[in-house]
């Protein structure tokens, strides 16, 4: 079988409704099914997979392809490494080829796909160590009394690193491995004379895979009463976000995406006793509050977030993080309190606890209202007029700071019903009362925030220049229309002006596109740019251009004005200083540059600029 015959195989006997269907949440439309776009903030379902064709495509980013382009975009993966992955899948045996290997950076110790290597061997070790009958003796009696079963420990691969400063490394180097990748993804250390250590010792491990279920890190709980800490965790490498990893992901991602529910408990033992009781559907944070980059990965898979917490202080005080994520992301974020101060693991370990868990999880309150009822409280046990106000807008303040005024306009108006409603005010006092609190932070921001001009910084060519290109990504047709200077953009500015080197290739392809057909849309977005990594900053640089102007579309086309506009200002200044450099005595050059710099505090209209001499 050869390297093509093998690649048909491959895409023959993989479904792409059911590869994309693991990663997100397909819904049947017709003959096809569609769901939300994972390769950019996608709001309404843009992606559509055609079950007929085998194929995907968004219509809003213009991504689309293949199972093979899907697995490498969603994955980052390059075309061999998804072939690999899907070909595994499958259960079709590739052949091996010499010539056509890749030539892969692998050679390198600190390689990602060194550091994988090293995380799955290291991972095979630990669970080896915990099977053995003398060395992980300690540590299958802690999980008996903690009640996990085999099929758990299975399904998390839990392990055990044994006691002793240099059995992982022994491991390691009898293996022929590379203790320079081992201490890359912060299994070993180092010694000042050069010797290598282990960093878990005597610790019960629980892996941590990526939304893939590779393993990227690991989890070391101790044993002994006296060690510290509790958990040891890998530090963060090249593979490893810990703010962007959610333990357990790997196994609850089909039961999320089917509920439509992501429940997130603290613990990693908290995980395991949900889903060994049947919640499946549970992921655990890595010792830190839901973030931002959390939810993001989460949308992709179900529109809610159910936080699980054990009522005490800290608890709170993340129910505040969890605030500003769903102000942060639309997705909807509740939270449950568990009864009687209980962690997961504790409640489930009793009789009655799949019951109490149900419970608890219907009885989970929505963040806002639980937000609300903290407030309630306060507002409550304050009893003079002017205290009420005072908690009042620092309250809406708190909102403001939040996000409030950026949140879509159905969430915006559900909150401000429930604050009139909390603050007994009518809607018209609170939406008065925000307008004033929000002009004072937009006036402070502004404050804050006053760009110095750019003829002061020359960093800011990069960041024009992608403004540029990326609204002209988002409206093509102005490619012909005048600028300030009066002049046509493709006249004024050519692919050779840019500087910044994507940026500038992906201009230089548009330009001869646009020069040949006037006009393209998304659909012609690839083949106009046929290299994957261009084509992503392309989308990146089209996407960041409508986040920052809206994607009204005279306002992209006033974004691509001020862009053009900045950019001959940056282009004039950067030619008088060259001119300044060769006749440095002329000044009349100082003139004119004093003259440039006044323009750009006042933003005059841009044919006023001073003209260059040359
Ligand atoms: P807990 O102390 O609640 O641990 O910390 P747990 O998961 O319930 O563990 P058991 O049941 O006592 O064995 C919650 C989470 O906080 C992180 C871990 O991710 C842990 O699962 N943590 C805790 C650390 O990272 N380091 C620590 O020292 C303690
Ligand atoms: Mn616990």
């Amino acid at each position: 079988m050869n390297r093509d015959d093998a690649k048909r195989q491959v895409q023959q006997s993989t479904d792409i409704v059911r590869l994309i269907g693991e990663q997100v949440a397909l819904r049947p439309k017709g003959k096809e099914f569609a769901g939300l776009c994972p390769f950019h903030e996608d709001s309404n379902p843009s992606m559509y997979v055609s079950p007929a064709k085998q194929i995907y495509k968004c219509f809003a980013c213009g991504a689309g392809g293949d199972v093979f382009s899907f697995v490498m975009d969603y994955h980052k993966m390059s075309f061999v490494e998804a072939l690999k992955y899907l070909a595994d899948r499958a259960g079709i045996e590739l052949p091996r080829h010499r010539s056509d290997a890749p030539a892969e950076p692998s050679d390198s110790p600190t390689s990602r796909d060194a550091m994988r290597k090293a995380s799955e061997a290291a991972l095979k070790y630990f669970r080896r160590e915990l099977a053995d009958e003398m060395h992980g003796a300690i540590a299958r009696d802690y999980l008996q009394r903690r009640g996990i079963s085999d099929e758990m420990i299975e399904a998390f691969a839990i392990g055990y690193a044994p006691d002793g400063w240099e059995n992982l490394t022994e491991a390691v180097k009898k293996g022929g491995g590379d203790l320079r990748t081992y201490e890359a993804v912060g299994l070993t250390g180092s010694r000042n004379d050069g010797s290598g250590f282990d960093k878990f010792r005597h610790r019960l491990i629980f892996p941590i895979f990526d939304a893939i279920g590779r393993p990227i890190a690991f989890g070391g709980r101790k044993l002994r009463e006296e060690d510290e800490p509790k958990y040891l965790n890998s530090a963060e490498h090249a593979l490893f976000n810990k703010s962007a990893t959610l333990f357990g992901l790997h196994l609850a991602k089909k039961p999320i995406i089917d509920s439509r529910t992501a429940v997130i408990v603290e613990g990693y033992t908290d995980v395991i006793a949900a889903h060994q009781a049947g919640f499946a559907n549970v992921v655990a944070t890595l010792g830190t509050a839901l973030t931002r980059q959390h939810a993001i990965e989460l949308r992709r898979y179900c529109d809610r977030v159910l936080l699980v917490f054990d009522a005490d202080e800290a608890g709170q005080k993340a129910a505040d993080r969890a605030l500003e994520v769903f102000f942060s992301e639309p997705i909807d974020v509740a939270i449950a309190v568990l009864p009687e101060g209980l962690d997961p693991a504790d409640l489930l370990a009793n009789d009655d606890g799949p019951q109490r868990w149900r419970d608890a999880m219907d009885g989970a309150t929505d963040a806002m209202a639980f937000h609300f009822a903290r407030v309630r409280r306060a507002f409550e046990a304050i009893d003079t007029t002017s205290g009420k106000q005072r908690i009042a807008t620092d309250y809406l303040r708190t909102l403001v700071q939040l996000g409030l005024r950026q949140l879509e306009p159905t969430r915006k108006g559900m909150v401000l019903h429930q604050v009139a409603q909390l603050l007994r005010l009518d809607l018209a006092t609170v939406d008065r009362m925000l307008r004033d609190l929000a002009g004072v932070a937009s006036a402070a921001r502004r404050q804050v925030e006053a760009p110095a001009p750019p003829v002061e910084q020359p960093a800011t060519r990069h960041r024009v220049e992608q403004l540029l290109i990326g609204c002209l990504l988002n409206r093509p047709d102005l490619f012909h229309a005048q600028m300030p200077d009066g002049r046509p953009l493709d006249e004024s500015i050519l692919p050779d002006d840019l500087q910044h080197g994507a940026t500038a290739n992906v201009y230089s392809l548009v330009h001869e596109w646009l020069s040949q057909h006037g006009q393209f849309d998304a659909f012609d977005l690839r083949s106009m740019i046929a290299d994957e990594t261009l084509l992503r900053h392309a989308l990146d640089l089209k996407l960041e251009a409508e986040r920052l102007h809206g994607d009204a579309t005279d306002a992209i086309e006033r974004g691509l004005h001020a862009a053009a506009e900045q950019f001959a200002t940056i282009q004039a200044r950067e030619r008088y200083e060259t001119e300044k450099h060769e006749s440095p005595e002329d000044d009349d050059i100082d003139a004119r540059l004093l003259q440039l710099r006044e323009h750009v505090k006042t933003h005059k209209d841009m044919s006023r600029l001073p003209r260059m001499s040359n």
